[in-house]
């Protein structure tokens, strides 16, 4: 049986797909058997043939990692709407069922030695209405958690909420990666604020990539601790 580990934003947009992205890189690139899976997407990409939804953090993580998967085998719900998944699935009638993502899970991680999930938006995100956010989906996973927080203006506020809610629901916080880092003065100051605040360790520092092309990110993965990363698991 292999070993996972939850990925949590501090926010939408922080990162965490492109995080995700080089956890799942380096594990591979390093001769591990790995697979990323994000349980419910929303804003799916209409395939060119319209008979299917495309999870656009899937197809990210394919591209970047050379990953042969199906996009089934990575996604359980894929859902049009860019907006949080509960009011998607309401919107386009579809019931959210927490076993199947349960069970697919259960699958990935009998096959696969390192499953690397990732959640949607931040922690408090209902992902079925009234009744489910994505802190229930980590316990019902069992699994620890990574925080992604973005290296800029606005991050201990995010960070230190985000590691208090967590402690709260007693889940466990192997470390934070900082990202989107440009060496500003005052991203260093967040980041010794947010050690200082939550008595987490800084697991990785990733660069914002200026020009975005696969090869360049692909550079700034392979700066990855690969140590490190085996420890979150
Ligand atoms: N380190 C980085 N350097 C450059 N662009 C980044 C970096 N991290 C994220 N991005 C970009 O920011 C956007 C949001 O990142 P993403 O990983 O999709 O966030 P999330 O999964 O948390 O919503 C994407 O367009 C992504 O390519
Ligand atoms: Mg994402």
């Amino acid at each position: 049986m292999g070993r996972g580990i939850f990925i949590i934003g501090t926010d939408t947009d922080v990162g965490k797909t492109f995080v995700t992205g080089g956890l799942t890189y380096l594990l591979k690139q390093n001769g591990y058997n790995v697979i990323s899976y994000k349980p419910i997407q929303s804003g799916g990409i209409v395939s060119e043939d319209y008979k299917t939804l495309i999870p656009p953090d899937c197809k990210y993580i394919k591209e970047i990692c050379n990953l042969d998967n199906d996009y089934n085998e990575m996604n359980t719900y894929c859902l049009r709407e860019e907006v949080s998944p509960h009011l998607a699935a309401r919107i386009e009638n579809i019931d959210i069922i927490k076993q199947e993502i349960i069970c697919h899970y259960k699958k990935l991680i009998n096959k696969y030695d390192y499953v690397i999930v990732e959640g949607a938006g931040g922690i408090v995100v209902p992902l079925i209405e009234d009744k489910y956010f994505v802190y229930d989906l980590i316990k019902d996973l069992n699994l620890d958690t990574v925080i992604v927080s973005r290296a800029g203006v606005g991050t201990i506020n995010h960070t230190v909420l985000t590691v208090e809610f967590l402690k709260k629901h007693n889940i466990n916080i192997k470390g934070i990666i900082i990202n989107q880092y440009s060496n500003k003065f005052y991203e260093d100051d967040n980041i010794e604020m947010i050690k200082k605040l939550t008595q987490l360790g800084i697991v990785q520092k990733i660069n914002k990539i200026e020009d975005v092309m696969l090869e360049n990110i692909r550079k700034e993965y392979e700066k990855i601790d690969l140590e490190k990363v085996l420890n979150l698991f």
